[in-house]
C-alpha cells in the first residue's frame, strides 16, 4: 500500500496504475475509519481494479464553533484497516498541501448546498465540494463512493459531478448500522452512555416512519408523526425533520406519491446525529 503525503505522491502513484490500464477507484474520508467506511472500500474493492483512499480532515467544511479540533483521528489504526483491506495508495496530505497561501477559489453547488443541513451548517457544503473538487482533480478516479447516509452531501455532489463534467462515476452505498440500529458515524463516540442509548430512538423513529409512508400519508402527518415519536426521547433534540424528493431535496406538499427522503438531525448533548431513510408510498416501484 503505497502511502502519500504530497499532490505529487499522489498523482505518480495514480500515473503508475493508468499505465497498467487499471480502472481507479476513490474513497474519500476524513479518517477515523469505522464499518461504514469499510463498507466503502470493499465495495470499491470489488468493483474496482485499483482503490485510493483519501484521509483529510478538512478544516473548510467545519464553521468557526464546529468540532474540527476534537474530530477524532487515529491514523495508524486507519492505514492498519486500509492495508488489510487490500487498498492500493492512501492520500493523507495535511492542511497546507490541500489549501495553500493565496487560494481564491472554491466550489459551490449554489441551491442544494443552502437547504436543510446548508442552513445549519452555512458554508459546510462549499467546503465539502471544494475539497472533493480537489481531490477528484488530484486522483482522477474513474469511480468514487459515498456513504447515502450522508444523503444531502451526496446529491450534492451528484449534482457538482453533472455541472461541471467530471464523467465520474459516483455510487451511494447504503448505510451501516450498530447492532441496535443506530447509524455508524465518527461522531458517536462523542456521545456519553446515555445519550447513545437514547440515539437508537433515530432508527426506530425511521423504521415506523417507512411502515406508515407505505399507507401514503400526507407529507405534514409523516413529519409530526416523526418529530413525536423523536420527542418521546428526552434527551433528543430534533434539530430538523424533513421529508423531501428522494432525487431533487425538492420540499414534499400533500400525500406521498414518489419516493421521498427523510432527512434527520438531532442533537444529543453537543453532538448532531444525523440518519435519512428513503420510503417509497405503497404502489411507487422502489428503486433506491
Ligand atoms: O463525508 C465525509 O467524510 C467528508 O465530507 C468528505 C466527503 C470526505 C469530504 O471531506
Amino acid at each position: 500500500m503505497r502511502l502519500c503525503r504530497t499532490r505529487e505522491d499522489m498523482r505518480t502513484a495514480v500515473r503508475s496504475f493508468r499505465a497498467e490500464g487499471a480502472f481507479v477507484g476513490l474513497v474519500p474520508t476524513m479518517g477515523y475509519l469505522h464499518e461504514g467506511h469499510m463498507e466503502l472500500v470493499r465495495r470499491a474493492r470489488a468493483g474496482c481494479d485499483r482503490v485510493v483512499v483519501s484521509i483529510f480532515v478538512n478544516p473548510a467544511q467545519f464553521g468557526p464553533a464546529e468540532d474540527l479540533a476534537t474530530y477524532p483521528r487515529n491514523e495508524e489504526r486507519d492505514l492498519r484497516l486500509l492495508k488489510d483491506a487490500g487498498v492500493d495508495a492512501v492520500f493523507l496530505p495535511e492542511a497546507g498541501e490541500m489549501y495553500r497561501p493565496g487560494a481564491q477559489t472554491v466550489v459551490e453547488v449554489k441551491n442544494l448546498s443552502r437547504i436543510l443541513m446548508g442552513r445549519l451548517r452555512p458554508g459546510h457544503f462549499r467546503g465539502v465540494t471544494t475539497v472533493v473538487a480537489k481531490l477528484f482533480n488530484i486522483v482522477t478516479p474513474d469511480r468514487a463512493y459515498f456513504g447515502e447516509k450522508d444523503y444531502q452531501q451526496l446529491q450534492v455532489i451528484r449534482r457538482m459531478v453533472e455541472d461541471l463534467d467530471y464523467g465520474i462515476d459516483i455510487v451511494g452505498v447504503p448505510t451501516r448500522r450498530a447492532p441496535d440500529g443506530l447509524a455508524l458515524s465518527s461522531r458517536n463516540v462523542r456521545l456519553s452512555a446515555e445519550d447513545r442509548a437514547a440515539a437508537t430512538i433515530l432508527n426506530r423513529a425511521l423504521n415506523e416512519a417507512e411502515e406508515h409512508a407505505r399507507t401514503g400519508p400526507s407529507a405534514a402527518a409523516l413529519r409530526t408523526m416523526l418529530r413525536d415519536r423523536i420527542k418521546s426521547e428526552p434527551r433528543a433534540d430534533p434539530r430538523s425533520v424533513d421529508i423531501r424528493d428522494a432525487e431533487t431535496l425538492a420540499p414534499v406538499r400533500g400525500p406521498l406519491a414518489r419516493p421521498a427522503v427523510i432527512l434527520l438531525a438531532v442533537r444529543f448533548g453537543d453532538v448532531l446525529l444525523i440518519d435519512q431513510r428513503v420510503v417509497t408510498p405503497q404502489g411507487e416501484p422502489d428503486e433506491h
